[in-house]
């Protein structure tokens, strides 16, 4: 994302030297390590807390990105990368118009995976809606599909039985507005209304909503970062911030929501009181935090918006990739990048069906748990439920593994999937051994068994490997 911003901003402007600047504009979420118990959660975030319990058990979702950028197929920032000018890029919603394509099929395909919720773009940054907003002519209601597919959407995927998420880029690049907030102040409060309306429309049309997901909506992203004033074109120094007088009135639109859709989880990119974080992409893994509720967010397959011949990885990354994640106490939102037509890549949506063949036989060990308490190290993580201890090992360090010392009995070691592990607690801590030939190539789960619940162990570091 970063260097995608950093290259357009200085084609389009013809001017280079905005990483810093640009990396102190992206606001990606920062991870804590906190590692303290999840008891401690202040009364001020209660609704919170019970908001988005459904959405932590969930574990794993479908990001869906798809729009007139699908056409082209060189991903959702091809206008602004290849600085397509706006009524050129306008006629791709007269090709737009995918007639056979129902989107029961997405809702199959993330049920298959076994994700529990989907999100849509259902608008990105180049400003075209996938949904009614009245006179608006940039709307695939108003263009060649004549279609509210946000509508067709949520009523698949609310029939599935999956949450409906929605995502929405409060940024349009068709407004200098954006980039010029106080230059350009008519068209940035054009681009505000348009953002508060819309916003309106969503929330009340569809019915539930689940999930909103805001991107592009922090105040720092403004002008992508550039102060653009006085005579002197200068980057924005580091550590420093938007200081225009334009707001987003994002207070406005969130008591809005909050009335409109009490339940409705939203994540943290439109400076507002979030109730999760986001992290994107694999890189920005991170550590372990019980404190805050987090999602990371990533391709399946290296790409956002459609982009042609992209290949997933093989099932053994995004097995590891789920058990990093939940182990560190967060949710993964795995993305697709339909076609135009609406259909995902086969081998895309195969690798999708594998991931939810090892989901049916191992769910038990990633839903409704919660990372820890052995916190994730070169051997792999842990997650829990009840008196049930997960411990995914990824990697043997040998024989055995040494875990720490817990404050619980260990009763018994199972292998998920059939067979008992070895296992002997001393005061030191627990040793764990399985046979080779019982081991899992990817993933070898084993479930300890405690005497009391493992959510009142504070999570454990330190662990040591022996041969
Ligand atoms: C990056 C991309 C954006 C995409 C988002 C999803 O910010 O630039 O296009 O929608 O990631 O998190």
């Amino acid at each position: 994302m970063h260097s995608d911003i950093k290259t357009n901003i200085a084609t389009f402007l013809g001017r280079a030297a905005l990483a810093l600047a640009l990396a102190a504009g992206c606001g990606l979420a920062s991870a804590q390590n906190t590692g303290q118990d999840v008891a401690s959660t202040p009364p001020a975030a209660a609704g919170q807390a019970s908001r988005i319990e459904w959405w932590r058990e969930a574990r794993f979702g479908m990001f869906i990105h798809w729009g007139l950028y699908s056409i082209p197929g060189r991903g959702e920032w091809v206008q602004w990368n290849e600085q397509i000018p706006n009524n050129e890029y306008a006629r791709l919603a007269g090709q737009f118009n995918p007639k056979g394509f129902n989107p029961d099929t997405w809702a199959e395909l993330a049920k298959a995976a076994g994700m529990k919720y989907t999100v849509l773009t259902a608008r990105h940054h180049d400003g075209f809606a996938l949904f009614d907003d009245g006179a608006n002519p940039y709307t695939s209601v108003n263009a060649a599909a004549h279609r509210d597919f946000v509508a067709d959407y949520v009523k698949s995927v609310r029939k599935s039985g999956l949450g409906v998420g929605l995502y929405y880029s409060p940024m349009d690049w068709r407004f200098p507005g954006y980039i010029f907030p106080d230059l350009q102040r008519e068209s940035a409060e054009a681009m505000r209304a348009q953002y508060h309306r819309q916003m309106e429309q969503l929330l009340s049309n569809y019915g539930k909503i689940d999930v909103l997901w805001f991107d592009g909506g922090e105040t720092d992203w403004l002008n992508f970062g550039g102060e653009w004033k006085g005579a002197a074109w200068s980057k924005r120094p580091d550590g420093q911030h938007y200081t225009g007088s334009f707001s987003w009135q994002h207070d406005k639109v969130h008591t809005m929501l909050r009335r409109l859709q009490p339940e409705v989880v939203i994540n943290g990119r439109a400076d507002m009181d979030e109730d999760f974080r986001s992290r994107e992409g694999e890189g920005a893994l991170g550590d372990f935090d019980n404190q805050h509720p987090w999602e990371l967010c990533t391709t399946l397959a290296g790409a956002w918006g459609y982009q042609a011949g992209k290949l997933p990885q093989p099932l053994d990354h995004y097995i590891r990739l789920l058990v990093n994640v939940v182990g560190r106490d967060g949710n993964l939102l795995l993305n697709v990048g339909p076609r135009p037509d609406g259909q995902i890549d086969p081998p895309q949506a195969e690798r999708l069906r594998e991931i939810g063949a090892w989901l049916a036989k191992y769910g038990q060990s990633i839903y409704a748990t919660r990372g820890g308490p052995f916190l994730p190290g070169a051997y792999g993580a842990s997650t829990h439920r009840d008196r049930t201890i997960y411990v995914h090992v990824l990697k043997w360090p040998g024989d055995r593994l040494v875990l720490p010392a817990i404050p619980a009995k260990v009763l018994r070691a199972q292998i998920l999937g059939g067979g008992k592990a070895g296992f002997i607690q001393t005061a030191g801590g627990i040793e764990l051994s399985v046979p080779p030939a019982a081991r899992d190539k990817i993933d070898t789960i084993v479930a300890l068994e405690l005497d009391v619940p493992a959510s009142g162990i504070k999570p454990v570091k330190a662990l040591t490997t022996r041969n």
